[in-house]
């Protein structure tokens, strides 16, 4: 009854767009960042995730970096990813903004993706500005550019970097436009991304959140549904087609 019920909500509105987190690919095997089993709960991210981080201890973050790669590398995109590939496809979600670092939307077949955090596959040189996208995991640690030696930074944003200017302007630009969010395993704790779909809401917008458990956006929410994304995205979609056949 209450997916029939996002599902008309989805079916009516005139400009649908989503926002994912952690909890999509947590059903592709891939750790999420907080709470007990979170990686922030076991690794500080101030050894691994920071500008400092990179810039003093080149190789303990890499060493972090090639791990989760090596995870990314080795996961698939579940039916989470694929319903919401295909809620694209068939015209009903006009942009996809995930703070995963992952290419597990890619994957799925999402195009139409706003990637607020970057990608952990693209490198960068911060001396040179030489930029590539890896195909595998480096042998070499930690990486160096092959135009000026220096090391190259995964093209991700750490704590204490500005998001991608570019990412965030076309992701305000859609929450201005939209008149519902579904926000989809996130966690909500991480600004800017998480106050996204507050523009939704403050302009008479609506928020449907999809989590295993309450989160910081939860009590904006105007539906929030409990449980995994792999499960209730693709249930959601099946109440879609039903309800247009
Ligand atoms: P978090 O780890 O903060 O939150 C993950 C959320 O997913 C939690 O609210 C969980 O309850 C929920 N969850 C877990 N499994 C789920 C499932 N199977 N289905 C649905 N929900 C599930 O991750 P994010 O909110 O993505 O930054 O974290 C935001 C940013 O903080 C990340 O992008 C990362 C991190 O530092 C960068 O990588 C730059």
């Amino acid at each position: 009854m209450e997916l029939k019920k996002v599902a008309q909500k989805i079916r009516t509105a005139g400009y649908l767009v989503a926002l994912t987190g952690a909890g999509i690919s947590a059903d592709s095997g891939l750790p999420i960042f907080r709470g007990k089993n979170g990686i922030w709960n076991k690794i500080d991210p101030d050894k691994v995730a920071t500008i400092e981080a990179f810039e003093k201890y080149p190789e303990r973050f890499w060493k972090f970096h090639i791990q989760m790669l090596s995870l990314v590398l080795k996961a698939v995109p579940n039916a989470g990813h694929k319903a919401l590939a295909e809620l694209e496809t068939s015209g009903f979600l006009k942009l996809l903004i995930t703070q995963n670092v992952d290419d597990l939307h890619e994957r799925a077949g999402s195009q139409k993706i706003v990637k607020l955090h970057g990608d952990i596959w693209t490198v960068i040189c911060p001396k040179c500005g030489f930029m590539d996208r890896l195909s595998e995991v480096p042998t070499q640690i930690p990486p160096r550019c092959p135009e000026c030696e220096n090391i190259l930074k995964p093209n991700v944003v750490l704590f204490g970097e500005l998001l991608p200017p570019d990412a965030i302007t076309e992701a305000i630009s859609a929450c201005k436009k939209a008149d519902l969010i579904l926000v989809i395993g996130t966690s909500g704790s991480v600004m800017p991304a998480g106050s996204l779909p507050l523009i939704v809401k403050n302009h008479g917008g609506e928020i449907i959140e999809i989590n295993t458990e309450p989160s910081a956006i939860t009590k904006f929410a105007d539906m929030f549904i409990q449980g995994r994304a792999a499960n209730i995205l693709p249930k959601i979609l099946k109440e879609l087609k039903e309800s247009n056949s």
